[in-house]
């Protein structure tokens, strides 16, 4: 049979062998139905040094998440206990990624999700109804559409919900029972309409401190839930260093057949660095974009260059061509990011570019690009 390509595979997916290879070498404690212990999850997420040996090949243990170890330390000893987990940041702080890979590690499965709109229902986070079973048997359990908190709940795995606080917040809350009773009640089933969760069971949910404001949280709510604010990546070096693995990883997917530039990852992981924290390595204040500088962002900038070199030129990145669509990410928000940004390029950008010469001069020269 032919094998059925995936734009993006799963996170469970795309590292299963180093799952199977940490399951295989698993030694420590394993709450109830943990696929991995905490140790394990622990490595699979922060990496090993030494490379595991599974069914005689090496498989090495890549560090996912770059940033702060005792959080996913944190993260990992919430979903043993009885209260789940709530990942609050700025867009772009790898909050859907740790949550994903929290539940591939624990679970197996890292797509048993909600994703939380202004339109979500509490049907959709309970349960609903396939209709014409209904109609023909009545409300029995076969007629029932499980939602993925129920699945959660049932087979005792992890139950993602993204962007809790784009939901209404008297929706969100249809969450408080289950997760301080750990049942789930389906009136229409009469006596056995109880569903009760199995171990193993939480909830990760995930909001955007920026979406602050649409819908809150109700403290009863937050009450059943430990927080974590994930914080943007403040090192420039490691910056860069997840621009050029997002972005080998992108161009392997799409078998774009390109080297990345390690100058230029480091031309943006700085200007994003920078623009998002307002000072210079050289000391000047700068006014900062209302947009989100996500580290997310840089590599999408980055990816765009390099299909536009891939395609259209001769493989090498263009500075020019970075400029412009660095100018289309600054642009979303309001106009006078761009004047922001063109201030930033006239201090110090030329600054760099006089100082240091080479391709910081190249992308001074680009300035004219923002407009
Ligand atoms: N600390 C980090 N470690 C590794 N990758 C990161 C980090 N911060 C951001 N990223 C990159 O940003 C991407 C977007 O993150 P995502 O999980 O979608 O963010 P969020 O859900 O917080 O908006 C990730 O897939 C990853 O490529
Ligand atoms: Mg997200």
């Amino acid at each position: 049979m032919e094998e059925i390509k995936q734009i993006k595979p799963p996170v469970e997916v795309r590292c299963g062998k180093e799952l199977k290879a940490l399951a295989a070498c698993d030694t420590g404690r394993r709450p109830e139905n943990w696929k991995l212990s905490p140790k394990a999850v622990r490595t699979f997420i922060l990496g090993s040094r030494e490379p595991l040996v599974y069914e005689g090949e090496e498989i090495h243990i890549e560090k996912k998440y770059l940033g702060n170890d005792a959080l996913v330390e944190r993260c990992i000893v919430t979903l043993a206990g009885n209260r789940g987990l709530m990942l609050v940041g700025e867009p772009g702080t790898a909050k859907t990624m740790l949550s994903e890979l929290l539940s591939a590690a624990i679970s197996g499965t890292s797509t048993n999700t909600i994703q939380g709109t202004a339109g979500t229902t509490e049907d959709m986070i309970k349960y609903t109804w396939n209709y014409a079973l209904l109609l023909a048997k009545g409300p029995v359990r076969e007629a029932l559409v499980p939602s993925p908190l129920y699945i959660g709940m049932d087979r005792g795995i992890i139950t993602r919900f993204e962007e809790i606080t784009r939901t209404p917040a008297e929706i969100q809350d249809s969450l408080i029972s289950v997760l301080s009773d750990k049942v789930l009640n389906v009136p229409e089933l009469g006596d056995e309409g109880l569903l009760f969760a199995r171990p193993g069971f939480n909830v990760i949910g995930t909001a955007n401190t920026r979406d602050k404001g649409v819908n809150e949280m109700s403290s009863a709510l937050k009450r059943r839930f430990n927080f974590e604010t994930v914080m943007p990546v403040r090192d420039v070096a490691l910056e860069k260093q997840i621009i050029i693995s997002e972005v080998s990883q992108l161009a392997a997917d799409s078998h774009i057949d390109m080297p990345v530039d390690e100058d230029v990852a480091e031309l943006l992981a700085s200007t994003y660095h920078e623009l998002r924290e307002g000072i210079s390595s050289y000391g000047h204040r700068i006014d900062t974009p209302a947009a989100v500088m996500s580290t997310a962002e840089a590599v999408s900038v980055y990816y765009q260059t390099m299909m536009t070199a891939y395609y259209y030129g001769d493989s090498a990145m263009d500075v020019g061509c970075l400029v412009q669509n660095l100018t289309g990410a600054v642009r979303k928000e309001t106009k006078d990011d761009l004047e922001k940004v063109k201030s930033y390029f006239n201090t110090v950008i030329r600054d760099k570019g006089s100082r240091e010469g080479g391709i910081w001069k190249e992308y001074y020269e680009a300035r004219k690009y923002l407009r």
